[in-house]
Formats: C-alpha cells, structure tokens, sequence
C-alpha cells in the first residue's frame, strides 16, 4: 500500500484465441473441430466439420500435432489414421452415450455368433469395436456403404438403431440392429416439435438419422450435419426447425444469415428448447488453449487394436472419394 492506495494486482485475461493462434503455429499444430463444439472453439479451428470431413481432414494432414475438439471416438479415429503423430483431446472425459451403449466383451461374442454376417459400424464407436468391424459409416456415406455390400451378404449394423431403422427403410435390406442410441437425439419431443411447427407453419423441418423413426417421419429433409447444412444454403427457405445438436446453428447460421433457424424442442427443455450435447459441450477454449500449451491430454490406442481398426476405418475413406 502506499499513500492510501490499492496496489493494483490485476494482470490481464490472455487472450486465448490470439494464443492458441500463435501455439499452432509455433508448433505445427492443426485444430480439427466438430459442427457441435462451442463456437469459440469453431472460430479458431483451421478445420470444422461434421464426423466424415474430419477423418478425411485427418487422413491428409501434415501437422505434427493434432488438436481434435470433439469427442473420444473421433479423436481415436484420428490417432488410428495418425499413429505417429500426436493427438490431443481438450478434456478426456468427453464421452459418446451411444459409443458406450456398444461394449466390445458384448458386441465381440454377437459378432461371432453371426458369423456369416458382414459387420457395419457406424463412426461413433471405441477403436474396439472398429477393430471388430468390416466397414465404418458415418451419417454422409452410410447409404453407400452399405450400397456397395452385395444385396446377398447378410449385414450386422451397430451401434445405432435409429440411423439403423432409417437405412432399412431406405435400402429395403433386411439388417440386424444392435440397441444402441445418442441421448440428445432420443430426446426431442414428438408433441413440443408439432406444437412449434405449428407456430411456424412455413418452416422446413430438418433432422439427422440419429433422431427416433417418429422424428424422421415428418421431418422434410434428413441428413448428417454436413448435409443439413448443404441443404439450408441451397434450398429457397427461410425457416427452418433444426432436429440435432445445436451447436451446429453455429456455422448453419453463418452459412445462411438471413434465414431464421429454430432448434427443435427436447423431452427435459422448457426454457431454450435446444439440445445439446454435454460430452462435446466439456471441451472449452481454456481447455482446448492448455491442451495445445502443454500438449496433453493424448489420445493413445493400443497397435494391435489401431491395427486392426484402421482396415474398415481406410475401405469407408476409398468408399467415400
Ligand atoms: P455427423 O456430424 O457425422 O453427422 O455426426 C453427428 C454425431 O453424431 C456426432 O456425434
Ligand atoms: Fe454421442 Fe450423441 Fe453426443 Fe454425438 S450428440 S457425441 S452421438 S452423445
């Protein structure tokens, strides 16, 4: 103290966009981001996409240090795409429900017990259930894949049951599910999407395959978030009711300013009627900030399993060109 006066201890907020911008630099480090983080996050990505887009963002990738902004499965897909290069994840906890619905000491003896089926599994799975897989899918290509199965070969599909349904209706082919589903697209609610459409009669309602059969049933356009966002920006409409996580309003919204965007109402929201993911939603600008600083926390997977994985995660990617 002196003559009476505070000694003024404050120390400027550093400004974690400027840092992660020079850190990337510094040490030839990509930032990878999914449709669903924080906007924060999106903004200072060199790459934001939805699950497809970033593994072939990954695949191509010449940094030294990959930075995935996501959740755990996808940033395993990329250690499996990258095993010599290092990858972080923001914060390790960030999980994946419908990932967890498919446990590898379950799905393996089902698997085995099909043995004349041909394994399916969508994206959003552990390395070991990769490992246990023929092709991956995501949302964008999964139509084709499973296209490009012979119509004979019988098909096991995992982990999701609803993008599982949706495809059978699509394809007429006749797949065994396994019970898997993403809590946040389980959740919206049938009555509360009505009601709102009912409010804006002249929206468009636009949902992702991870949404229940009654959600897709009246949804005018289903796609991946990638697709979603590709149909809004060319699509006259001005209005639209966004059935999947809302963090993709975020680019949505840039793509398409003057055109108004309503996400769709979940079961437990009654005060902002959006859905959002709370695993991809740990991931913050401080996290993201110090996991590129001190280059940790890192994705690691054993050789024999990433091995294995990497064989339907590269004929999805030849598929997919
Ligand atoms: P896509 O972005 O590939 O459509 O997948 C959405 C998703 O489930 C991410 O968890
Ligand atoms: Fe998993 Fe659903 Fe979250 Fe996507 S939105 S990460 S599928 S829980």
């Amino acid at each position: 103290m002196k003559g009476g006066q505070s000694v003024n201890h404050f120390t400027p907020e550093i400004d974690l966009h400027q840092e992660i911008l020079k850190l990337k630099k510094k040490k030839n480090a990509v930032l990878l981001a999914h449709f669903y983080q924080r906007p924060e996050i999106q903004e200072v990505a060199d790459y934001v996409g939805d699950s497809l887009g970033l593994s072939q963002a990954a695949a191509k990738t010449d940094a030294d240090i990959i930075v995935f902004a996501g959740v755990h499965f996808m940033a395993e897909t990329v250690k499996i795409l990258n095993p010599a290069k290092k990858v972080l994840l923001p914060d390790l906890s960030a999980g994946c429900s419908l990932a967890d619905s498919c446990p590898p000491e379950i799905f393996g003896p089902f698997v085995e017990a099909h043995p004349e089926h041909l394994v399916v599994t969508y994206i959003n799975c552990s390395a070991e259930i990769k490992a246990l897989s023929d092709y991956i899918c995501t949302s964008s290509n999964a139509l084709k894949i499973i296209s490009a199965i012979p119509k004979t070969t019988p098909i096991i599909f995992a982990p999701d049951k609803n993008l599982g349904s949706y495809l059978i209706g699509q394809t007429g082919r006749d797949m065994l599910l396994w019970e898997g589903s993403c809590i946040v697209h389980e959740a919206f609610c049938i009555d509360k999407l009505l009601d709102l459409y009912q409010r804006h009669p002249d929206a468009m309602i636009i949902a992702h395959p991870e949404s229940e059969e009654h959600i897709l049933k009246i949804a005018n356009y289903i796609g991946s978030t990638s697709a979603m966002i590709t149909y809004v920006k060319h699509h006259p409409r001005k209005k639209y009711i966004v059935a999947t996580e809302a963090g993709i309003l975020h680019e949505m919204q840039k793509e398409v300013p003057d055109t108004i965007l309503i996400p769709a109402p979940s079961v437990e929201d009654n005060s902002c009627a959006c859905s959002e993911c709370a695993f991809m939603k740990t991931n913050t600008l401080q996290k993201t900030y110090r996991c590129l600083r001190d280059e940790t926390p890192e994705i690691k997977v054993p050789k024999t399993i990433a091995k294995k994985a990497l064989v339907p995660i590269e004929r999805m990617l030849k598929l997919s060109k």
